[in-house]
């Protein structure tokens, strides 16, 4: 069941940015038909962002329209290579301050996710796909190649062949292989992408935000170190953990009420 309402909504023109009252902040895409991610756009998003990042929700739900999220760069937009130069900055400082948030991210994919839609989608956390999603990485089909970290979450989320043979052919995977290969985290009905959306992110964002925060920063450094070192890592971070309020408050329940009766603070 979703209690949130919206509580306060910013001002973009090219997307929205509501804050619910059960703490999830829902990010919509709005730009024309498909939501080509223009350098206006992604401007936008990186506002949105650094507004979250300065106010953190509990949880944050990307999505767009709803026969897509997004159809990827504004194509009219290209050029030469010094086009391409400021484009790859804007996607990549984008893409990366989403997925540098401190919170659980969650993509609502209804459609079509294609190219910097795709990209944007795996810079999130968890994706849910509507069974009338699609996703893919066709730039080779315009002689180029993914510029907002595709071919390096991409081969991160479904393999380095998976993903070689995505973005070599620019084959298109519906929402059923998306969930076979990783891509797509769970497929639901298309009416209900946004309920389930939206009650994950409400779950996460009523949980212990401080110590997923914690997770989160472990899992994604981890990812990019070797096993040794993102062990490393985490013993830091299990030292670290115990200094939130959180920490004491959850292990205090557990002794008083058993298992997962605790308020958490966030703190
Ligand atoms: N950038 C700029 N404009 C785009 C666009 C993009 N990435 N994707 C679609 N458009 C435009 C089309 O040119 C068309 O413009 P028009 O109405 O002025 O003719 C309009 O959006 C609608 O697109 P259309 O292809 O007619 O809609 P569709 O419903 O048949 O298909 C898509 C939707 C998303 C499947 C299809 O547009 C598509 O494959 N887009 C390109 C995806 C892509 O290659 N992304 C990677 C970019 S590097």
């Amino acid at each position: 069941m979703i209690v949130g309402k919206t509580a306060r909504m910013a001002d973009y023109d090219l997307l929205t940015l509501e804050r619910r009252d059960d703490g999830v902040a829902l990010l919509t895409l709005a730009n024309g038909k498909v939501n080509a991610l223009s350098q206006e756009l992604l401007a936008e998003i990186r506002a949105a962002v650094h507004e979250l990042a300065r106010d953190l929700p509990g949880a944050v739900v990307v999505t767009g329209g709803d026969r897509l999220l997004a159809a990827g760069a504004d194509i009219s937009q290209f050029g030469g290579p010094s086009e391409a130069d400021v484009i790859g900055e804007g996607f990549h400082t984008t893409l990366d301050a989403l997925a540098a948030l401190p919170r659980f991210v969650i993509a609502a994919v209804s459609g079509y996710a294609l190219g910097g839609g795709c990209e944007l989608a795996l810079a999130c956390d968890y994706r849910i796909a509507s069974e009338k999603a699609v996703f893919g990485q066709p730039e080779i089909l315009l002689g180029i190649i993914p510029g907002g970290g595709g071919t390096q979450r991409l081969a991160r989320t479904v393999g380095a062949s998976r993903a070689k043979e995505m973005c070599m052919t620019g084959r298109q995977v519906r929402a059923e292989e998306a969930l076979r290969i990783g891509l797509a985290d769970e497929v639901v009905a298309h009416d209900g992408l946004h309920e389930r959306a939206l009650s994950l992110a409400a779950e996460a964002a009523t949980g212990a935000v401080a110590a997923q925060a914690i997770t989160k920063r472990v899992i994604d450094a981890g990812l990019s170190t070797s096993l040794a070192d993102g062990l490393l890592l985490e013993r830091a971070a299990f030292v670290e953990v115990f200094e939130t309020d959180d920490s004491q408050i959850g292990v205090a329940s557990f002794l008083e009420h058993g298992p997962g009766k605790a308020s958490f603070t966030g703190r």
